[in-house]
C-alpha cells in the first residue's frame, strides 16, 4: 500500500491540501496528516470544512507540535511527503534545516532519507528570499510545485482547475489517476 505524509501549512489555498486528502482517500492511499496551527486558521477562514471532517479522511493524524510521532523518524517508511499549500515560513524552515515542528522535521527527514518531497509553495509576488529557498531545495531534488492554474484543458470551474493540480501531484508520486486531463496534441483538439 502507498503511504504518503500530507501536511497542510498556513498559506492561502488550504483547499488544495483538503482536495488532495479527499482524492488519496478515494484512491485507498494511506495518509499521515499534519495540519499546522496557522493552517487551522486558514481552513476556518477560507473553507466550510470542519477540522473533524478533514481528520476523518486521513488514515492517521498527528499534531504539528508532536515531534515524537512516527513521521519525525527516518525509520518510518513512506513513499513521499506533500506539503499543500506550503507557506514561505515552512519553505524557509525546510531550506534551513530548522526542524521546530513536526511538518518541518518530517520534511527534513524526507530529504535526508532521499525520499520524494513535493511542496505546493504559495506566495505572490515572490521575493529573492523565497526564490533562493526554492532554488536551494530544488537543487536537492525537492519538487517545487506551485499550484499554478492551467487553461489548456479548458476548465469550466475552480473545481476543474483544482482537480488538474491534484492529479499532477498524483503523477509526481507515481500514483495512477484519471484526474488529469492530458494534453492530446494539437491534432486531437
Ligand atoms: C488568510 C491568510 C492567508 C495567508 N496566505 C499566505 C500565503 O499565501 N503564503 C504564505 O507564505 N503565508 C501566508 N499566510 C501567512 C502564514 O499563515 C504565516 O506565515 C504562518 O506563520 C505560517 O505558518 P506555518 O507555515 O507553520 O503554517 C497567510 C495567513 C493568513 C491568515
Amino acid at each position: 500500500m502507498t503511504r504518503i505524509v500530507l501536511a497542510i501549512s498556513g498559506a492561502t489555498g488550504s483547499i488544495y491540501g483538503i482536495k488532495l486528502l479527499e482524492e488519496f482517500h478515494k484512491a485507498d492511499v494511506e495518509t499521515q496528516l499534519i495540519i499546522s496551527e496557522s493552517a487551522k486558521k486558514t481552513i476556518a477562514l477560507e473553507t466550510d470544512y470542519l477540522l473533524d471532517d478533514i481528520s476523518k479522511m486521513a488514515s492517521q493524524q498527528f499534531p504539528s507540535w508532536d515531534i515524537a510521532s512516527p513521521p519525525a523518524s527516518g525509520s518510518f517508511l513512506h513513499q513521499g511527503m506533500v506539503i499543500a499549500p506550503c507557506s514561505m515560513k515552512t519553505l524557509s524552515a525546510i531550506a534551513n534545516g530548522y526542524a521546530d515542528n513536526l511538518i518541518n522535521r518530517a520534511a527534513d527527514v524526507t530529504i535526508k532519507e532521499r525520499r520524494k518531497l513535493i511542496l505546493l509553495v504559495r506566495e505572490t509576488p515572490l521575493s529573492p528570499i523565497h526564490l533562493e529557498n526554492m532554488l536551494k531545495l530544488a537543487r536537492l531534488g525537492v519538487i517545487i510545485m506551485p499550484p499554478v492554474l492551467s487553461f489548456y484543458h479548458h476548465p469550466k470551474t475552480i473545481e476543474d482547475m483544482m482537480k488538474q493540480m491534484v492529479g499532477r501531484v498524483f503523477d509526481q508520486l507515481g500514483i495512477e489517476n484519471s484526474l488529469v486531463k492530458r494534453w492530446p496534441g494539437i491534432m486531437e483538439m
